[in-house]
């Protein structure tokens, strides 16, 4: 099999700027040579041409809506086409990038029959709609807009909403107002911190994971670096304390290979400004290399001299 890997330094999703060098960073950590070992056929197809500056005059409460429409229509071809050819990897970027891949790739399962299901590894649902956000970050919206929410006047017509039933998310910790509400009404699966202390991130991920099973199901990944705690993943402007740990990051990437389910992956929100000697962008490119089928027996014997 192949994996694609397509750069998307998408950087107006808020205001904090710096994602961008996203993509370059992934490629610094090895991600390519990583999946190249596991024996995976690699294309990187290099850097989509968004648009980079950041927008000319505000355009109101929402942060850079146009720049923002023009990534989501060039990001969601991009994941349609990509998707007949191999496994994409969206190499972000903020998690604006969403708004775009689960968009195309929405459409590529409905034009195969099989139902798209979404799991979202993040401290944040981002399940606001243009109308809803306080923030006025596109980067808290891509689930409000892939499930068909209303408010995103001037984005892509959405032609195959997400069934709310379908979305998943776990490793929630920052969850404002009316995205609780928007949760509880659409009746999406939501496994918050408590809920991974008190029962551990397997249980839960193996319930969903059958559940995905049993339709028959596409699964495209979503992981926000800020689904990791900080102390082992600084490298992202929106750190909420109490995030997964490195072994529950590994366990779920291993258990989601086991699954055999996954069809597609965001790698968001990295900032390589902000990282440490480049530990975030390394962690992020090993857990890749989990979801694509490294084990602990696989990995090189640690020399200590
Ligand atoms: N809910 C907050 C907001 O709307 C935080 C969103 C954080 N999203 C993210 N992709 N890091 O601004
Ligand atoms: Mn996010
Ligand atoms: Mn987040
Ligand atoms: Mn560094």
């Amino acid at each position: 099999r192949t994996c694609i890997l397509i750069g998307a330094g998408i950087d107006c999703g808020k205001r904090r700027r710096g994602c961008s060098m996203g993509p370059d960073a992934l490629r610094v950590a090895g991600l390519a040579e990583t999946l190249t070992a596991l024996g995976w056929s690699v294309e990187d197809r290099g850097d989509l041409p968004g648009p980079k500056a950041p927008p000319p005059a505000p355009e109101g409460h929402v942060h850079a809506l146009t720049q923002t429409a023009e990534w989501t229509r060039l990001l969601s071809d991009a994941a349609l086409n990509a998707m007949a050819e191999g496994f994409p990897i969206f190499m972000g970027g903020d998690h604006a990038l969403s708004l775009g891949t689960v968009a195309g790739v929405a459409d590529y399962a409905a034009a195969t029959g099989r139902p798209l299901f979404v799991l979202w590894l993040d401290a944040h649902p981002d399940v606001h709609n243009p109308d809803t956000t306080a923030s006025g970050n596109l980067h808290g919206t891509p689930i409000g807009y892939v499930t068909g929410q209303p408010g995103f006047d001037g984005f892509p017509p959405l032609m195959n909403p997400v069934p709310p039933g379908n979305i998943c998310f776990i490793g929630l910790r920052s969850v404002d107002g009316p995205e609780r509400a928007a949760i509880q009404s659409a009746g999406m699966r939501a496994i918050d911190m408590r809920q991974i202390d008190e029962r551990g991130i397997a249980a839960p991920l193996a319930e969903f994971i059958a559940e995905v099973r049993a339709a028959n199901g596409m699964l495209h990944l979503s992981l926000d670096v800020d689904f990791l705690d900080p102390a082992i993943a600084p490298a992202v402007g929106t750190t909420v304390p109490g995030g997964a740990t490195f072994r529950e990051a590994h366990l779920a990437m291993e258990m989601l290979h086991d699954s055999g389910l996954v069809t597609s992956l965001d790698l968001v929100e990295l900032n390589p400004f902000l990282d440490d000697r480049g530990r975030t962008a390394s962690l992020m490119a090993d857990l890749t290399g989990s979801l694509f089928g490294r084990r602990v027996f696989d990995r090189p014997t640690r020399s200590y001299s």
